[in-house]
């Protein structure tokens, strides 16, 4: 679509997946390159409502498919709304998780059908695709251990009962659902140990998208 480039970020929680897209829109920055970075779910302003309400800790008694349906509907929302636009105006787009975050939590976590969620993607993106997929792969104990440590130094300690011993199983799901993931599309989705130091998973990232993509185009026009 256009001459842009979307690339998505995918991993359990705690896996690296905003630090390294920080690390690389200032990688970027400094060579000129404005990115556009946005998340799912949220990404568009009526999605940051639908965020909320999958957030909200109070919402314990959410059906899998209600929570497939706001996602889904979150995910609709942003595509037309920024992924869309900005790649028919040529722009470098990094999201922070995708369909393959759907597919993995609620396919594999929690068992929604496969095909139901494939086709609610479809609909959501008119079959619009990453160009490239990183996924950050991390054992749920390494993303828990950061997760919590986050929240601490965010002086959000009263949250970390979110993630307990026995979701630990769930998100070993997650991640195996996400490991099935890259298996079936290498072509898009690479997969990066996650358990080393944030420097050098940036410049693995790096170094994937230059090998891709010759950035200089995308720096020269902004
Ligand atoms: N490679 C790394 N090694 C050690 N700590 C890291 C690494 N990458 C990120 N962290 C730290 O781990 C915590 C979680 O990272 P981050 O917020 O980027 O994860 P995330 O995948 O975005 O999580 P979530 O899905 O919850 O948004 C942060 O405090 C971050 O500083
Ligand atoms: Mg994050």
């Amino acid at each position: 679509m256009g001459n842009g480039i979307f690339i998505t970020f995918e991993g359990i929680e705690g896996s690296g997946k905003t630090t390294q897209i920080q690390l690389l829109n200032d990688y970027l920055r400094g060579k000129k390159i404005q990115a556009v970075l946005t998340r799912e779910p949220g990404g568009t302003r009526i999605g940051d409502q639908v965020r909320q309400i999958l957030l909200n800790q109070e919402n314990k008694d959410m059906t899998s498919g209600c929570e497939l349906f706001l996602y889904s509907a979150s995910r609709s929302q942003h595509i037309k709304q920024v992924i869309e636009p900005s790649l028919k105006k040529g722009e470098l787009v990094l999201c922070d998780r995708f369909c393959d975050a759907t597919l993995a939590y609620q396919g594999y976590g929690r068992g929604v059908p496969f095909e139901m969620i494939d086709h609610l993607n479809q609909l959501a993106t008119g079959g619009l695709k990453p160009a490239l997929t990183f996924l950050f792969d991390l054992t749920p104990e390494e993303g828990l251990r950061r997760s919590k440590a986050r929240l601490k130094k965010e002086g959000k300690e009263k949250r970390e009962g979110r993630f307990e011993k026995e979701e630990l199983a769930f998100h070993e799901k997650v991640r195996m659902g996400y490991q099935e993931i890259a298996k079936k599309e290498p072509e898009r989705v690479v997969v990066i140990d996650a358990s080393k130091n944030s420097g050098q998973v940036h410049r693995e990232v790096v170094d994937r998208i230059e090998k891709k993509w010759n950035l200089k185009k995308y720096g020269t026009n902004w």
